[in-house]
């Protein structure tokens, strides 16, 4: 709409310059802007500009979700996790102690989280049976346990709470050699 305006304000322009009105464009100007104040004009574009910025941060708001990690000593950090990355990933953005030594490639429980409400571990998607025998190596297994690298965010998960355990079972020092699969 207002492109349109500004378009036709062109073509008034070139007509009247062609026909060799001189004042046409004066009076094309002071038509075009007859009604509305430059103020309104400038007002329109910035506040359309803010509006703009607003809604994209709103829209990366949207694509991120709240999690809190609980370490062992009940420390409690709230962290913003874009969807589809993992909790390991997220933690490392945010220098949250979850160690994950394989670096995500199910050789190893040091990314070992517990899921603080069942509510949020049935959301999660199955665990992998090569997760779950890594699962079965950690140090202080519980029935909401999951592999960090594993639990990836989604709109569902908006609100989670993981827990750190008191310890985590380091295969690398500890010597234990993965199998292979
Ligand atoms: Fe090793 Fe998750 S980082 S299994």
């Amino acid at each position: 709409m207002f492109n349109t305006k500004y378009l036709r304000l062109g073509s008034q322009l070139i007509k009247g310059l062609t026909r060799g009105e001189t004042s046409t464009p004066g009076v094309a100007y002071t038509q075009f802007f007859r009604n509305r104040p430059l103020q309104h004009l400038k007002h329109k574009l910035f506040s359309s500009t803010v509006t703009d910025k607003a809604q994209e941060r709103g829209d990366e708001d949207e694509k991120r979700i709240s999690v809190t990690f609980v370490d062992k000593d009940g420390e409690e950090k709230d962290i913003k996790v874009p969807i589809g990355m993992s909790m390991l990933e997220a933690a490392h953005e945010n220098d949250i102690e979850l160690e994950g030594a394989c670096e995500g490639s199910l050789a190893c429980s040091t990314c070992h989280v517990i899921v603080m409400d069942i509510d949020y571990y049935n959301k999660l998607e199955d665990p992998t049976d090569e997760e779950n025998d890594m699962l079965d190596l950690a140090f202080g297994l519980t029935e909401t346990s999951r592999l960090g690298c594993q639990v990836i965010a989604k709109p569902e998960l908006d609100g989670m709470r993981l827990a750190l355990p008191a310890a985590t079972r380091n295969f690398a020092v500890d010597g234990y050699k993965p199998k292979p699969h």
